[in-house]
């Protein structure tokens, strides 16, 4: 089922109070380039106005942990379905201790709190993306292929496992993002040839990106209605695709995410998702 399109859409944030490269865990983090704190906090609250008072939409806050940096990406919390919370199980013990901080806040909301069985890795929306009624799993570097089964189940609904092919685009938000149930963007190199054309037969309308918007992170971008956040700096051919399918792009800096391999769609959590 989509997502109800007429309700304001509900987010789940984290500001990046403790946000900092404190590891390694893609090719994006480097120990020699630490986050400028100040500045990270300036565009993290760049993109919350904007969502919430510009936009409107509602944004519910995770208060942040000095343990865990990247609890700022809430993406990767885990995946809501209705009243059900899909908890995360990360692939690196680095970004673990963020698991029982997140379940202990979908309790509260409210939520049910699922877990897949502690073999299987699982990063949440970071990998899990609904195109129409099919939820689309990205996999390899870091939720399993295996795990779509037992997705499959909890969310009740057609899943699709995809193969990242490029350590650069380690998550499915990375290169792939649905703007309808028929148009998305997507970066095809990232993805084997069996996920291309997986792809390309169920979108009809793929917007393949360049590598330069790739490396930008034009993927990464939040979709809310017609409107689409991204960042700053992607190429105004990308920007006449969107307006000529009658999206308006958001441009937002988020260059202190980058560091980190995050751009828009990791710093947000849908919480008003499928039913
Ligand atoms: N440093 C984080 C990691 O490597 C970044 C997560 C980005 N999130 C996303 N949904 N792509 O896990």
């Amino acid at each position: 089922m989509p997502r109800s399109a007429s309700a304001a859409p509900i987010l789940l944030m984290c500001p990046p109070t403790y946000y900092a490269i404190s590891y390694e865990i893609n090719p994006w983090m480097s120990l020699k380039r630490p986050v400028h704190v100040q500045r990270a906090r300036l565009q993290w609250e760049a993109l919350y106005r904007l969502l919430t008072q510009r936009l409107r939409a509602k944004v519910q806050l995770l208060a942040p942990h000095p343990e865990v940096p990247d609890l700022t990406f809430t993406a990767n919390a885990g995946l809501v379905c209705g009243r059900t919370f899909i908890a995360s199980h990360f692939r690196y013990p680095e970004r673990q201790g963020e698991e029982p901080i997140v379940g202990r806040w979908a309790r509260l909301a409210g939520y049910r709190v699922a877990r897949l069985e502690p073999r299987f890795h699982f990063e949440g929306e970071g990998d899990a993306l609904w195109v129409g009624s099919t939820l689309l799993v990205g996999f390899r570097f870091r939720s399993d292929a295996a795990a779509h089964e037992p997705l499959s189940r909890l969310v009740r609904a057609e899943v699709l496992a995809l193969e990242l092919a490029d350590k650069r685009f380690y998550h499915l938000d990375t290169c792939f993002s649905p703007l309808s149930a028929h148009t998305a963007l997507w970066y095809p190199p990232a993805f084997d040839r069996y996920g291309q054309r997986v792809l390309q037969r169920l979108i009809p309308d793929l917007i393949a990106v360049s590598e330069r918007d790739a490396l930008r992170f034009a993927c990464n971008a939040i979709v809310l209605g017609r409107h689409v956040i991204l960042q700053t700096g992607c190429s105004e051919r990308l920007r006449r695709q969107l307006q000529q399918r009658r999206f308006s792009p958001h441009p937002v800096e988020l260059s202190e995410f980058h560091k980190a391999g995050g751009s828009a769609k990791c710093l947000v959590l849908h919480l008003s998702s499928h039913a």
